[in-house]
């Protein structure tokens, strides 16, 4: 099988108590991680990055980092950013161009592309998002798709939605994997799987909630 990716973006919530529950309970999980193609990858605010990684390693768990964004600039006089450089130190990946991030941040697509080239110039794997209609570099490998009007909205896109821009993400791009994102749920979740072009998921709200999130990894 093909690998699959669990992504959780836990966007602007939770702090350092919050997260030491999420993975005591988390942990208790395990049995479900053993599967070789199967990549659980944590997204969490840039400042609970430190503790991410050392409640991974204290529960010894087969979970990786990401962070939510990543500065479009190298290091240096650019207040308030922070470095792919500084990010590689605690996660191997990024997500680049959250809907969120356009709309509420106004990054536009060349701010997506100078993130992606500073992702990849440091040893970070970028998760491009796309609305759908968004121009995406060339050389991301992993995509999501992810329509805003499905994002926290509880009414997720039909399968026939993302089936169809899954195939056309995959014509117009030389694409390794195709992620669906909004109002994933542990309910909902197994019938995406089915689609042969979609690889996993990013998943927001039902990251927040371990038993939720490890229902949706149940399904990978
Ligand atoms: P949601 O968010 O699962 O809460 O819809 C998904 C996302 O924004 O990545």
């Amino acid at each position: 099988m093909d690998k699959r990716f669990i992504i959780a973006n836990w966007k602007s919530n939770k702090n350092q108590k919050e997260v030491q529950e999420w993975f005591e309970t988390f942990a208790t999980y395990t049995s479900l991680f053993q599967k070789e193609q199967l990549k659980i990858i944590i997204c969490p605010p840039y400042p609970l990055l430190p503790a991410c990684l050392s409640f991974i390693t204290r529960y010894r768990l087969p979970i990786e980092l990401g962070s939510q964004a990543v500065s479009p600039f190298s290091e240096g006089s650019y207040t308030g950013a922070v470095s792919a450089k500084l990010i590689r130190e605690f996660a191997k990946y990024t997500i680049v161009g959250h809907s969120e991030r356009r709309e509420l941040f106004h990054e536009t697509d060349e701010d997506v592309h100078s993130q992606v080239t500073q992702a990849l110039a440091n040893g970070l794997t970028p998760i491009v998002c796309t609305r759908g209609e968004d121009i995406l570099p060339q050389d991301a490998k992993i995509i999501a798709y992810e329509p805003v009007a499905a994002i926290g909205t509880g009414k997720p896109a039909s399968l026939e939605e993302v089936e169809k821009e899954a195939n056309s993400i995959k014509e117009k791009n030389s694409v390794s994997w195709i992620l669906y994102g909004g109002s994933v749920t542990g309910e909902n979740a197994r019938e995406y799987l089915t689609l042969p072009n979609i690889s996993g998921f990013l998943v927001g709200s039902a990251s927040l909630d371990p038993h939720e999130f490890a229902q949706i990894i149940q399904h990978a």
